[in-house]
Protein backbone atom coordinates (compact mmCIF):
# COMPACT_ATOMS: atom_id res chain seq x y z
CA UNK A 1 0.00 0.00 0.00
CA UNK A 2 1.28 2.94 -0.69
CA UNK A 3 -0.70 7.00 -0.03
CA UNK A 4 0.63 10.32 -0.41
CA UNK A 5 -0.57 12.58 2.15
CA UNK A 6 0.69 16.43 3.00
CA UNK A 7 1.40 17.47 6.46
CA UNK A 8 2.63 20.63 7.64
CA UNK A 9 3.71 23.41 6.42
CA UNK A 10 6.17 23.63 8.89
CA UNK A 11 4.82 22.72 12.00
CA UNK A 12 2.49 19.56 13.34
CA UNK A 13 -0.35 22.08 14.01
CA UNK A 14 -1.14 22.32 10.41
CA UNK A 15 -1.06 17.63 10.22
CA UNK A 16 -4.48 16.31 9.52
CA UNK A 17 -5.56 13.71 11.76
CA UNK A 18 -6.06 11.30 8.48
CA UNK A 19 -2.39 12.00 7.90
CA UNK A 20 -1.62 11.94 11.63
CA UNK A 21 -3.54 8.24 11.56
CA UNK A 22 -1.51 6.92 8.04
CA UNK A 23 1.51 7.94 9.80
CA UNK A 24 1.29 5.94 13.19
CA UNK A 25 0.15 3.21 10.88
CA UNK A 26 3.02 2.96 8.28
CA UNK A 27 5.86 0.75 8.12
CA UNK A 28 7.89 3.01 5.70
CA UNK A 29 7.70 6.94 5.98
CA UNK A 30 9.56 8.60 3.29
CA UNK A 31 9.44 12.22 2.04
CA UNK A 32 12.05 15.59 1.99
CA UNK A 33 13.92 16.01 5.14
CA UNK A 34 12.69 19.14 5.82
CA UNK A 35 9.05 17.83 5.39
CA UNK A 36 10.11 14.22 7.23
CA UNK A 37 11.39 16.38 10.40
CA UNK A 38 7.79 17.94 10.93
CA UNK A 39 6.33 14.47 11.63
CA UNK A 40 9.53 12.77 12.56
CA UNK A 41 7.12 12.48 16.63
CA UNK A 42 4.72 10.75 15.02
CA UNK A 43 6.30 7.95 13.26
CA UNK A 44 6.74 4.52 15.18
CA UNK A 45 9.94 3.72 16.17
CA UNK A 46 9.48 0.14 13.92
CA UNK A 47 8.49 2.54 10.99
CA UNK A 48 11.68 2.62 8.06
CA UNK A 49 12.31 6.52 7.34
CA UNK A 50 13.69 7.46 3.59
CA UNK A 51 14.40 10.38 3.05
CA UNK A 52 15.04 12.60 0.13
CA UNK A 53 16.50 15.81 -1.66
CA UNK A 54 16.21 17.06 -5.00
CA UNK A 55 19.14 15.12 -6.29
CA UNK A 56 18.63 11.78 -5.15
CA UNK A 57 14.33 11.98 -5.06
CA UNK A 58 14.26 9.13 -7.92
CA UNK A 59 16.28 6.82 -6.52
CA UNK A 60 15.41 7.09 -3.10
CA UNK A 61 11.73 7.05 -4.88
CA UNK A 62 12.77 3.34 -6.56
CA UNK A 63 13.13 2.57 -2.83
CA UNK A 64 10.04 3.46 -1.53
CA UNK A 65 8.01 1.93 -4.52
CA UNK A 66 9.61 -1.56 -3.74
CA UNK A 67 9.01 -1.75 -0.18
CA UNK A 68 5.58 -0.61 -1.48
CA UNK A 69 5.72 -3.41 -4.18
CA UNK A 70 6.86 -5.99 -1.44
CA UNK A 71 3.66 -5.49 0.39
CA UNK A 72 5.08 -2.74 3.23
CA UNK A 73 2.48 0.04 3.89
CA UNK A 74 4.09 3.47 2.61
CA UNK A 75 3.80 7.22 3.51
CA UNK A 76 5.08 9.31 1.35
CA UNK A 77 4.48 12.99 2.81
CA UNK A 78 4.54 15.93 0.84
CA UNK A 79 5.01 20.07 2.12
CA UNK A 80 1.57 21.38 2.81
CA UNK A 81 -1.10 20.04 0.06
CA UNK A 82 -0.29 18.19 -2.38
CA UNK A 83 -2.48 20.10 -4.92
CA UNK A 84 -0.43 23.65 -4.98
CA UNK A 85 2.62 23.36 -6.25
CA UNK A 86 3.09 19.55 -5.54
CA UNK A 87 1.90 17.28 -8.71
CA UNK A 88 5.52 17.22 -10.10
CA UNK A 89 6.67 15.27 -6.89
CA UNK A 90 3.36 13.38 -7.48
CA UNK A 91 3.92 12.74 -10.80
CA UNK A 92 7.81 11.05 -9.88
CA UNK A 93 5.97 8.92 -7.04
CA UNK A 94 3.83 7.66 -9.26
CA UNK A 95 5.96 6.71 -11.99
CA UNK A 96 8.53 5.31 -9.02
CA UNK A 97 5.33 2.72 -8.39
CA UNK A 98 4.09 2.65 -12.48
CA UNK A 99 0.40 3.22 -11.07
CA UNK A 100 -1.41 6.07 -10.05
CA UNK A 101 -1.36 6.29 -6.10
CA UNK A 102 -4.35 8.05 -3.88
CA UNK A 103 -3.24 11.85 -2.39
CA UNK A 104 -4.82 13.24 0.87
CA UNK A 105 -5.52 17.25 0.95
CA UNK A 106 -3.83 18.81 3.55
CA UNK A 107 -3.00 22.07 4.40
CA UNK A 108 -1.24 24.59 1.91
CA UNK A 109 0.84 27.14 3.01
CA UNK A 110 -1.09 29.25 0.54
CA UNK A 111 -3.86 29.08 3.02
CA UNK A 112 -2.01 29.57 6.10
CA UNK A 113 -1.35 32.83 4.16
CA UNK A 114 -4.52 33.91 3.32
CA UNK A 115 -5.22 33.51 7.09
CA UNK A 116 -2.17 35.16 8.03
CA UNK A 117 -2.47 38.25 5.30
CA UNK A 118 -6.55 38.16 6.68
CA UNK A 119 -7.17 37.97 2.85
CA UNK A 120 -10.06 35.43 1.02
CA UNK A 121 -9.49 33.15 -1.60
CA UNK A 122 -12.95 34.45 -3.73
CA UNK A 123 -10.38 37.61 -4.25
CA UNK A 124 -6.80 35.80 -3.99
CA UNK A 125 -5.04 33.89 -7.24
CA UNK A 126 -2.33 31.20 -5.97
CA UNK A 127 0.32 31.29 -8.69
CA UNK A 128 3.34 29.22 -8.20
CA UNK A 129 6.65 29.32 -9.80
CA UNK A 130 8.36 26.51 -7.77
CA UNK A 131 8.08 23.99 -10.47
CA UNK A 132 10.66 22.77 -13.05
CA UNK A 133 9.86 23.90 -16.58
CA UNK A 134 8.78 26.58 -18.40
CA UNK A 135 7.42 29.40 -16.18
CA UNK A 136 6.19 32.20 -18.95
CA UNK A 137 2.49 31.11 -18.98
CA UNK A 138 2.68 31.29 -14.77
CA UNK A 139 4.56 35.18 -15.40
CA UNK A 140 1.48 36.29 -17.66
CA UNK A 141 -1.27 34.84 -15.38
CA UNK A 142 0.43 36.62 -12.45
CA UNK A 143 -0.03 40.00 -14.35
CA UNK A 144 -3.31 39.45 -15.43
CA UNK A 145 -4.43 38.64 -11.63
CA UNK A 146 -2.99 41.75 -10.95
CA UNK A 147 -4.39 43.63 -14.43
CA UNK A 148 -8.21 42.11 -12.97
CA UNK A 149 -7.86 44.21 -8.91
CA UNK A 150 -7.06 40.70 -7.50
CA UNK A 151 -4.72 39.42 -4.80
CA UNK A 152 -2.26 36.86 -5.23
CA UNK A 153 -0.34 34.65 -2.98
CA UNK A 154 3.02 33.80 -4.91
CA UNK A 155 5.50 31.10 -4.26
CA UNK A 156 8.83 32.07 -5.24
CA UNK A 157 11.55 29.52 -6.91
CA UNK A 158 14.16 29.15 -4.57
CA UNK A 159 17.05 29.09 -7.08
CA UNK A 160 16.30 31.70 -9.59
CA UNK A 161 12.49 33.52 -8.98
CA UNK A 162 12.38 35.09 -6.22
CA UNK A 163 10.75 38.12 -4.38
CA UNK A 164 12.86 40.69 -5.68
CA UNK A 165 12.79 38.44 -9.03
CA UNK A 166 9.32 38.62 -9.14
CA UNK A 167 9.14 42.19 -8.08
CA UNK A 168 11.33 43.58 -10.53
CA UNK A 169 9.56 41.45 -13.66
CA UNK A 170 6.01 42.87 -12.54
CA UNK A 171 7.56 46.45 -12.61
CA UNK A 172 9.25 45.93 -16.15
CA UNK A 173 5.40 44.66 -17.52
CA UNK A 174 4.19 47.64 -16.09
CA UNK A 175 2.34 46.58 -13.34
CA UNK A 176 2.53 50.15 -10.60
CA UNK A 177 4.92 49.93 -7.78
CA UNK A 178 2.95 51.15 -4.97
CA UNK A 179 1.01 47.50 -4.56
CA UNK A 180 1.39 46.80 -1.00
CA UNK A 181 3.34 43.03 -0.61
CA UNK A 182 3.91 41.17 2.04
CA UNK A 183 6.95 38.29 2.16
CA UNK A 184 6.68 35.12 5.46
CA UNK A 185 9.55 32.98 5.97
CA UNK A 186 8.12 31.19 8.08
CA UNK A 187 4.50 31.21 8.41
CA UNK A 188 4.59 29.29 12.04
CA UNK A 189 6.38 32.64 13.10
CA UNK A 190 3.46 35.67 14.70
CA UNK A 191 4.00 38.14 11.78
CA UNK A 192 5.54 38.97 7.91
CA UNK A 193 9.18 38.74 7.68
CA UNK A 194 8.60 41.84 5.80
CA UNK A 195 6.11 44.47 4.16
CA UNK A 196 6.61 47.19 1.49
CA UNK A 197 5.41 47.91 -1.35
CA UNK A 198 6.22 46.11 -5.21
CA UNK A 199 8.91 48.53 -5.94
CA UNK A 200 10.64 48.10 -2.37
CA UNK A 201 10.72 44.62 -2.55
CA UNK A 202 14.69 44.14 -3.44
CA UNK A 203 15.91 41.82 -0.07
CA UNK A 204 16.95 38.47 0.05
CA UNK A 205 14.64 35.94 1.24
CA UNK A 206 15.05 32.42 2.28
CA UNK A 207 13.71 29.58 -0.08
CA UNK A 208 10.89 29.01 2.94
CA UNK A 209 9.45 32.06 1.80
CA UNK A 210 5.94 32.72 -0.04
CA UNK A 211 4.52 36.63 -1.01
CA UNK A 212 1.23 38.03 -1.46
CA UNK A 213 0.60 41.04 -3.22
CA UNK A 214 -2.35 42.76 -2.67
CA UNK A 215 -4.60 44.94 -5.02
CA UNK A 216 -4.67 48.40 -4.69
CA UNK A 217 -8.71 48.24 -4.92
CA UNK A 218 -10.15 45.37 -2.63
CA UNK A 219 -13.51 44.33 -3.76
CA UNK A 220 -16.38 46.20 -1.52
CA UNK A 221 -18.68 44.18 0.50
CA UNK A 222 -21.55 42.78 -1.32
CA UNK A 223 -23.65 41.30 1.60
CA UNK A 224 -26.86 43.74 2.80
CA UNK A 225 -26.21 46.87 4.66
CA UNK A 226 -26.02 46.42 8.19
CA UNK A 227 -29.05 46.62 10.35
CA UNK A 228 -29.66 50.16 11.39
CA UNK A 229 -28.46 51.32 7.80
CA UNK A 230 -31.41 48.89 6.50
CA UNK A 231 -33.36 50.47 9.04
CA UNK A 232 -33.29 53.83 7.83
CA UNK A 233 -33.15 52.81 4.07
CA UNK A 234 -36.30 51.18 4.70
CA UNK A 235 -37.69 54.57 6.46
CA UNK A 236 -36.78 56.52 3.94
CA UNK A 237 -38.05 54.30 1.06
CA UNK A 238 -41.31 53.86 2.64
CA UNK A 239 -42.09 58.01 2.85
CA UNK A 240 -40.82 58.36 -0.51
CA UNK A 241 -42.91 57.11 -3.02
CA UNK A 242 -40.57 58.43 -5.83
CA UNK A 243 -37.48 57.03 -4.66
CA UNK A 244 -39.23 53.33 -4.41
CA UNK A 245 -40.74 53.92 -8.08
C1 LIG B 1 7.31 22.99 -3.64
S1 LIG B 1 6.45 24.25 -2.80
C2 LIG B 1 5.22 23.24 -2.06
C3 LIG B 1 4.09 24.00 -1.44
C4 LIG B 1 3.21 23.11 -0.61
N1 LIG B 1 2.63 22.04 -1.37
C5 LIG B 1 2.11 23.86 0.12
O1 LIG B 1 0.93 23.54 -0.05
O2 LIG B 1 2.44 24.75 0.90
C6 LIG B 1 7.49 24.64 -1.43
C7 LIG B 1 7.43 26.11 -1.12
O3 LIG B 1 6.25 26.43 -0.37
C8 LIG B 1 6.52 27.57 0.44
N2 LIG B 1 6.28 27.20 1.86
C9 LIG B 1 5.94 26.00 2.34
N3 LIG B 1 5.82 26.04 3.70
C10 LIG B 1 6.06 27.31 4.08
C11 LIG B 1 6.10 27.98 5.32
N4 LIG B 1 5.85 27.34 6.47
N5 LIG B 1 6.41 29.29 5.33
C12 LIG B 1 6.66 29.95 4.17
N6 LIG B 1 6.65 29.36 2.96
C13 LIG B 1 6.36 28.06 2.90
C14 LIG B 1 7.99 27.93 0.24
O4 LIG B 1 8.05 28.88 -0.81
C15 LIG B 1 8.56 26.61 -0.24
O5 LIG B 1 9.77 26.78 -0.95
Amino acid sequence: MIICTGVGPGHLDFVTRGAAEHIANANVVAGFDAVVDVVRPLIPASAQIVTMGYRDQVAQLDVVAQLHHAGKRCVVVFMGDIHFSGFQFLERVERACGHAVEAMPGISSAQVMASRGKVCFDETTFVTFHRRGNLEPFKRHLVHVLEDARNAIVIPRPWDFMPKDIAAWLLAQGIAGDHPVEVWENLTRGDAEWRGTLAECTREFTDMSIMLIRTHTPMASQIEPPPAVATTTATTTAASPKAAS
